[in-house]
């Protein structure tokens, strides 16, 4: 188990067997030993995992499915800390005033700054306990918290590549929150020939790369998929504030991805929280050749320092580098 399962797991008896929600737990096996009313994910493999391990009442999208109240909410730190306090805002209004909030969340992932700001929900906030390098927060909710409604929290800005222009939709959490990613910059400015016929635009966070690409050629028939629902929720904003249209899915890498692509373009992930993860774009490079048509061409953007040229070469052919600054570097290739 995860260390911020442990702590959760040695203090079981804080817990109201009748009416608690957990938002945001690990893919690990807590949900064996804490009795929970519902359990919700805006992490599609965290779900999936789970669901397949044959968890029950876990629930995955950009909201609560239901309108149900608890007397018990346990929230596991986000990954980014911009999600809080859109993360207190949803929760605390499942919650009636005298119920109780605990966060549990690792030090070096901000444990610290994170509970300070739960006064924003009730007064007197505790540190229950410490251990594995993580602390388990209290507070008991004392403030009236407004109805709650996701596209408040929705922001928009403006992108230009040549002479197209977009605007963006995004939510606090989501990749690159209020302003284009310099990376993505790049590939904007780097697309090269958009094909006609189905277009993937893998790990799309809020879909500025799948909107541009269905915007220059309406021909495309653009797939944009992610694995946080957040992502695809802003995703879909993105196309149709633009009148564009796409098709917006979850997919863990290229697992929930059936068939073969005429082009695939992508600013992949190489984070899972604070840790940097490059399995998960390593195995996307390894495993595009089944999903890409003959010729179809890959437009990759990664940081300089990530060593993607020999895999990219070795999957696909006429492998070269478009384009490069000081930091990243835009990669193409054929099937
Ligand atoms: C570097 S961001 C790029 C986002 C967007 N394309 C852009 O350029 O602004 C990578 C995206 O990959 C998503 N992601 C992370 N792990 C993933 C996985 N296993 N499968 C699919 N997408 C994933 C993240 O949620 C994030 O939105």
């Amino acid at each position: 188990m995860q260390n911020t399962s442990q702590v959760v797991a040695r203090n079981l008896h804080l817990f109201d067997k009748s009416s608690l929600l957990i938002v945001g737990m690990p893919d690990d096996d807590l949900l064996s030993q804490i009795e929970y009313t519902q359990a919700f994910t805006w992490d599609y493999s965290v779900y999936s995992t789970l669901t397949r391990g044959g968890y029950k009442n876990v629930s995955w999208g950009a909201e609560l499915d239901s309108d149900a109240v608890f007397k018990q909410v346990l929230l596991f730190m986000p990954k980014s800390k911009s999600e809080l306090d859109l993360l207190f805002a949803m929760v605390s209004s499942r919650m009636d005033v005298g119920a109780e909030l605990f966060l549990v969340g690792a030090k070096k992932e901000g444990i610290n700054s994170a509970a300070k700001k739960l006064v924003s929900v009730g007064e007197h906030p505790e540190k229950i306990d410490m251990a594995r390098h993580c602390q388990l927060w209290s507070v008991i909710k004392s403030v009236e918290s407004a109805p709650f409604n996701l596209d408040d929290w929705l922001e928009e800005y403006e992108i230009s590549a040549g002479d197209d222009k977009l605007t963006a939709v995004s939510i606090p959490g989501v990749f690159s929150h209020g302003r284009l990613d310099d990376a993505t910059a790049l590939l904007l400015d780097n697309l090269g020939r958009i094909p006609s016929g189905r277009v993937l635009d893998f790990g799309c966070g809020c879909g500025v790369l799948g909107a541009m690409i269905a915007k220059r050629n309406p021909e495309a028939m653009v797939e944009m998929v992610d694995i946080n629902a957040l992502s695809l929720y802003c995703a879909e904003k993105t196309l149709s504030r633009n009148q564009l249209k796409g098709q917006v899915y979850p997919s863990n890498g290229l697992q929930d991805v059936t068939g073969r692509f005429n082009g695939v373009f992508t600013n992949p992930p190489f984070h899972s929280g604070v840790k940097t993860n490059y399995s998960i774009t390593e195995t996307f490079i390894k495993t595009l050749p089944e999903h890409m048509t003959k010729n179809a061409p890959l437009r990759l953007v990664a940081n300089s320092f990530l060593k993607y040229s020999a895999l990219i070469d070795a999957a696909l052919e006429r492998f070269d580098i478009v384009t490069e600054n000081t930091k990243f570097r835009v990669y193409k290739a054929f099937r």
